[in-house]
């Protein structure tokens, strides 16, 4: 049997680096500075810059980023004011709303693109809303110059969630520069992604971005002063030392998943039977995932599993069909694009390194299996 092809292979990627990895790595291991210290400030102004952005605030997780991006630009929510958001995301970005003392509002997708439908938005605003948090999914960026008219005219705070779309931008727009912040996960399997957990918070705002920063440091305003009831949210030296080589390779990397969602799209066209993910002509995409859409998705898992082809569904239960959701009282028919869309979506290998003959073999198992 041939060899088998994973979903993400980052192995590729450390090892085509390794060197780097391990200087970087070792600068920290000599330093003897794990929490805070220069390599982390080296990375907090890296990413800013990268972002081009003012500021950054590398923090724990992504879920904390969102978390602390709402906090501090709108305090604790009562449980009653109203953040706007998809259901067809990882249950993270509604989870940080919740955590934060927001109701959580989902709004359904587009069914090409996958992301957030803005008129969909327009009509969940009431006199409760506070917040909208567009979700960047699979690496393709909300039409954020839209959404902040929609938000503008409704005096509403926007934080992105930009865990999937690293080096993104929509209409030479990045995150963070049409919103009041963007929160950015660095999970290892993102398109820039750390040796555990680790986020951040890029923004404009200074004074957000001292607020965040105080926020994710227990609440420290100065040494053995808190000021708040903050939280240990900080990304730690090592993970910043792995994020600061890796930044280096990012427009590289991000170029070669590009070319292999072309050899996809070459390969896979004009078979009516395999829909594939549209793109905004704005859109500058990073394809954290290429995600097509079929009818017997389960059947073609199942197949290419089978096959060594590690495939995915990203995500097969929306968050409002999740246990823990039930609370906000919706029907898995209430978004019925999202409801329909979690059936049929399947997300095919994607990642720096691989081949187009890797490519032709995932596609024509694919053509074989939907064609029968
Ligand atoms: C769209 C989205 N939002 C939020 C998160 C949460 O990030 P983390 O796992 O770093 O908390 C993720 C993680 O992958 C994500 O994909």
């Amino acid at each position: 049997m041939p060899d088998s092809i994973p979903l993400v292979n980052l192995k590729l990627m450390h090892d085509e680096i390794a060197d780097e990895l391990q200087q970087a790595v070792r600068e920290v291991i000599d330093s003897n500075w794990f929490v805070g210290g220069p390599v982390f400030q080296r990375f907090a102004a890296g990413f800013a810059t990268y972002c081009g952005v003012d500021y950054c605030i590398p923090c724990g997780s992504g879920t904390d980023a969102i978390h602390l991006a709402l906090r501090a630009a709108l305090g604790i929510g009562d449980g009653e004011q109203e953040v706007i958001t998809v259901s067809h995301t990882f249950v993270g970005t509604v989870e940080a709303i919740a955590q934060a003392g927001y109701q959580p509002v989902l709004v359904d997708v587009n069914p090409q693109t996958y992301l957030m439908d803005l008129d969909q938005v327009e009509k969940a605003i009431t006199s409760r809303t506070r917040a909208i948090v567009p979700v960047h999914l699979y690496g393709q960026m909300v039409d954020m110059p839209r959404l902040a008219q929609i938000a503008r005219t409704h005096d509403l705070v926007i934080i992105e969630d930009a865990a999937q779309c690293h080096g993104a931008a929509f209409d030479g727009y990045k995150p963070g520069q049409l919103s009041r912040a963007a929160a950015f996960s660095f999970h290892p399997g993102a398109n820039l992604g750390a040796w555990g957990d680790a986020g951040a918070v890029v923004t404009q705002h200074e004074p957000l971005a001292q607020t965040i920063l105080m926020l994710s440091d227990h609440g420290r305003q100065a040494k053995h002063e808190h000021g708040e009831v903050g939280m240990n949210s900080r990304t730690d030296a090592i993970q910043a030392a792995v994020l600061n080589t890796k930044l280096r390779h990012l427009d590289r990397w991000n170029k070669v998943r590009r070319q292999v969602a072309d050899w996809y799209r070459e390969e896979l066209s004009g078979d009516d039977t395999c829909i594939l993910p549209a793109v905004d002509p704005k859109a500058g995409h990073v394809y954290h995932q290429f995600v097509i859409q079929v009818n017997d998705r389960n059947d073609l898992l199942k197949h290419l599993q089978n096959e060594g082809i590690g495939a995915g569904i990203h995500y097969p239960i929306p968050v409002h069909e999740q246990p823990a959701y039930e609370f906000l009282g919706l029907a898995p028919q209430d978004l019925p694009v999202t409801h329909e869309l979690c059936k049929r979506i399947l997300s095919l290998p994607i990642y720096p390194g691989m081949t187009r003959p890797q490519v032709r073999r995932v596609t024509g198992l694919v053509r074989s299996a939907v064609a029968v």
